[in-house]
């Protein structure tokens, strides 16, 4: 006797039409044709059974805020930063955890059950970081939450900065952020890295920056935040968001940074929908693309992890917690179309995000927590081309949002009246 029995998966790596058994909240059998009782039993009818999505960068405590006090015209990351600066007065703790909350229903419906959110720490009330980690234990059963400690306005540039990221750190935010390119001087960018990653190896704590997130091909912090992961034995523990610069750099510098990256084991956080709205602003035509090089940094062995960023928010006034909308971004944008590449990108939101955030007993796998998405798609490529339905969400060996399956009622003779737009 089982709690749950989930028949007839498909699932990411290949295997198809297998039963997943789940006592006490873990997976502890994966084979063809399980027949022990259930509690539960779900059929998968040959849909692809993935572990929950994965969101590595995300700002939960913006989120939901869109067009508060008023929208962003120009559409730029500058203009984003001015705006959320105009904001941050205007609300409250309890406004940010409405919000917070709010866009985790939404997150648990789309089958999202990790998030690492930053947290701007720019502000002296800390309210955004009181009020994400009230959030951070309200949803724990739900959504495994991340905290970085991020000081939107820089950490030596804003005066009280660096004390309230400290501050935030004793409160129990998670991971040690920056932004080094926003500081006043190339200098400065660099010398926060160094006081930051320092902070972060006192604490043992991990890294995760926003890093050269700029079309400006010298915004060359990656190169400081890799010699500074090696020199303090952080390897693994770092991650550079965005490094939209790389994709403006010369490619006889890029040659050099890569491999001082992949020594670092410095993990890679693309944010495709953001970076491909925001950067280029500044082109006419050619217009470059903003994406970071991220064939290159995979094929030197680097972990890469798609992030959404943003959603409804200053800086983006799209986005539906779908991490599939954010893997076909990166796909088309990443130009990464060959089936390998297609199917990377699936990890991408996945497998390689949870790494990154260091996520314990995550995968489909015997000893796993028995945590699913089944998705109205066959595999993962197919999952991304149709940003499948997910049918049915599972947390620790319970069911926790469902969504009805498309499907289509056409009466023609000699055809089926009911087709699942899945099956091709
Ligand atoms: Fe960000």
């Amino acid at each position: 006797m089982v709690d749950l029995l989930i028949k007839n998966a498909n699932l990411p790596d290949g295997q198809n039409g297998v039963d997943i058994a789940c006592q006490g909240g873990k997976i502890v059998a994966i084979e063809a044709g399980i027949t022990v009782q259930a509690g539960q039993v779900i059929d998968a009818a040959g849909h692809l059974v993935s572990p929950p999505f994965v969101d590595p960068h995300f700002h939960m405590d913006a989120t939901l805020s869109l067009g508060r006090p008023r929208m962003n015209v120009s559409g730029t990351l500058l203009e984003g930063i001015a705006l959320w600066g105009e904001l941050k007065p205007l609300q409250s703790v309890d406004e940010i955890i409405e919000r917070a909350l709010r866009y985790c229903d939404i997150a648990v419906s789309m089958g999202i059950g990790a998030i690492r959110s930053h947290v701007d720490v720019c502000d002296d009330e800390l309210k955004g970081v009181t009020a994400l980690l009230e959030v951070r234990e309200q949803i724990k059963d739900y959504i495994d939450l991340q905290l970085v400690a991020f000081p939107q306005d820089g950490v030596f540039r804003d005066p009280t900065a660096m004390g309230n990221t400290l501050r935030a750190l004793d409160m129990g935010v998670d991971i040690v952020g920056g932004i080094p390119h926003f500081e006043r001087t190339m200098s400065a960018g660099a010398q926060s890295v160094t006081a930051l990653c320092e902070i972060a190896a006192e604490r043992g704590l991990m890294v995760d920056m926003h890093c050269d997130e700029s079309d400006d091909p010298h915004s060359r912090h990656v190169e400081t935040l890799a010699y500074e992961t090696t020199r303090l034995g952080l390897q693994g523990r770092v991650a550079g968001s965005h490094l939209t610069s790389m994709h403006s750099m010369d490619n006889y510098y890029v040659s050099k940074l890569i491999p001082l990256m992949a020594e670092a084991e410095l993990n890679v956080i693309p944010n495709p929908p953001i970076n491909i709205m925001l950067q280029g602003r500044h082109d006419t035509y050619p217009k470059r693309r903003g994406l970071t090089r991220v064939r290159e940094l995979r094929d030197a062995g680097m972990c890469v992890g798609f992030g959404q960023d943003c959603m409804m928010d200053p800086w983006y006034s799209l986005g539906r917690a779908d991490m599939l909308d954010v893997a076909l971004m990166g796909l088309h944008v990443g130009q990464l179309s060959s089936r390998a590449d297609m199917t990377w990108c699936f990890d991408t939101v996945t497998k390689n995000s949870a790494k990154i955030m260091g996520l314990q007993d995550y995968g489909i796998a015997k000893s796993c927590d028995a945590n699913f998405v089944i998705l109205q798609a066959k595999d993962p490529i197919e999952a991304i081309r149709l940003r499948a339905t997910r049918l049915t969400v599972v947390r620790k060996g319970k069911v926790i949002a469902q969504t009805p399956p498309s499907v289509t009622q056409i009466d023609l003779p000699n055809r089926p009246q009911s087709v699942d737009p899945s099956e091709n």
